[in-house]
């Protein structure tokens, strides 16, 4: 008779530590395999791992010290096989900094709309021969094993929070259980970090259960999902505010698809240190750029003389290199321009969160907020 593997609680690799904090906002720094990682932070997202047009060094030169990738999109290419013969997503990419998994599902269900989840698992249609396939917690894991980032996250039900509550309570508990599925599988080469994802839609009751069935589990971080789906600002702040009021202070808090600018000021006054979303590269590919007066839109005719760049005396290489005036003319004949756009918005929210940070090192948060708001929402004139 075989004998029954002893099952050891893990030992995790990922180190954080709260350098200085102010009220609920945090400066805090993760240690991960491949390098320090300040918050709180905003992580790019670069679909297939390698963001349209951005070289990893142009990420490194602004300061971007880990990225996001998606487990279903590597899964089908470059697959498991040739991530497993390269040893993971860092050799086969070249990108040398820390990379973030996300475990899928969320992506199946938001993208392909025909996805049907079941207790086994994420049930969805290939988008390359249209045939049945299932995405099980054990099956995102192995696929994130393969991947080798540095940070997985774990299957979650992900649910719209306008759903029935029945709904709503299901994938609650159902993500609770999956969380043991997702630690069983876990069979690592190298050292990686899971997060559990707190759900529950927009009821405290259930945020509760969820925290209550995660905390124990004692995992090195923990995310707060199922909130991009047009709550309203109030009832969004306010589960950030009950998560990560419950969640344990000497763990990262993680708040999934959020990258407007001042629900990032907000959510890291509320505590939360990590973020991610498409939203600065696909808005840019409406020649709409973010500054600290707010959203600015390229408009061709009123920029045609406007020698000035999108932000002043911002330090990304489309700023110092370009005005508004070229950059409208320049969009407006070719798409590939919105890569530039691109550039300034990625790093404009590196900056937003870098100098929020550097404002609770030295105590200032009060002072940076009020600016921020009172320039974001005080507009173009
Ligand atoms: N991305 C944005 N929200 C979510 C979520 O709730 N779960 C997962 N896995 N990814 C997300
Ligand atoms: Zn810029």
């Amino acid at each position: 008779e075989p004998r029954k593997r002893i099952k050891r609680a893990i030992e995790w690799s990922l180190k954080f530590r709260v350098d200085a904090s102010v009220n609920r906002a945090r400066a805090g720094h993760l240690d991960l395999p491949h390098g320090g990682v300040s918050s709180p932070v905003y992580m790019p997202v670069g679909t297939k791992a390698s963001i349209k047009g951005i070289t990893y060094n142009e990420m490194k030169e602004m300061g971007c010290e880990i990225l996001l990738s998606n487990t279903y999109h590597l899964g089908n290419f470059p697959g498991t096989e040739v991530l497993d013969h390269f040893d993971g997503l860092h050799s086969f990419e070249g990108w040398s900094g820390n990379i973030l998994t996300d475990s899928g599902g969320f992506q199946m269900v938001s993208l392909l709309k025909l996805a049907n989840i079941t207790e086994a698992g994420v049930e969805f249609q290939s988008p390359v021969d249209g045939s049945m396939m299932l995405l099980t917690p054990e099956e995102s894991i192995r696929i994130q094993n393969s991947i080798g980032g540095d940070i997985m996250m774990a299957l979650d039900d992900v649910v719209n929070p306008m759903s029935t509550p029945e709904r709503l309570e299901e994938a609650c508990h159902r993500t609770n259980r999956w969380i043991d599925r997702c630690i069983e599988g876990h069979n690592p080469i190298k050292p990686q970090n899971l997060f559990g994802i707190v759900q529950g839609g927009l009821d405290l009751r259930l945020r509760d259960i969820s925290l209550a069935g995660l905390i124990p589990k004692d995992l090195p971080g923990y995310a707060i999902g199922g909130l991009c789906g047009g709550e309203k600002k109030d009832d969004f702040w306010k589960i950030v505010a009950h998560c990560t009021d419950k969640l344990p202070w000497d763990k990262p808090r993680y708040v999934m698809g959020v990258g407007y600018p001042v629900d990032l000021v907000v959510c890291a006054c509320l505590g939360a240190d990590m973020f991610d979303c498409v939203f600065p590269t696909r808005t840019a590919r409406f020649g709409q750029v973010f500054t600290t007066k707010g959203f600015l839109k390229l408009r061709r005719e009123e920029m045609k003389n406007d020698l000035t760049p999108i932000e002043p005396g911002c330090q990304c290489s489309t700023c110092r290199k370009y005005s508004k005036s070229f950059l409208c003319e320049a969009f407006h004949k070719e798409e590939a321009t919105c890569y530039l756009l691109s550039v300034h918005n990625i790093y404009f929210l590196l900056n937003l969160m870098r100098r929020l940070r550097q404002s609770i090192v030295t105590n200032t948060l009060d002072a940076f907020v009020k600016d921020f708001m009172v320039n974001w929402f005080g507009g173009l004139e």
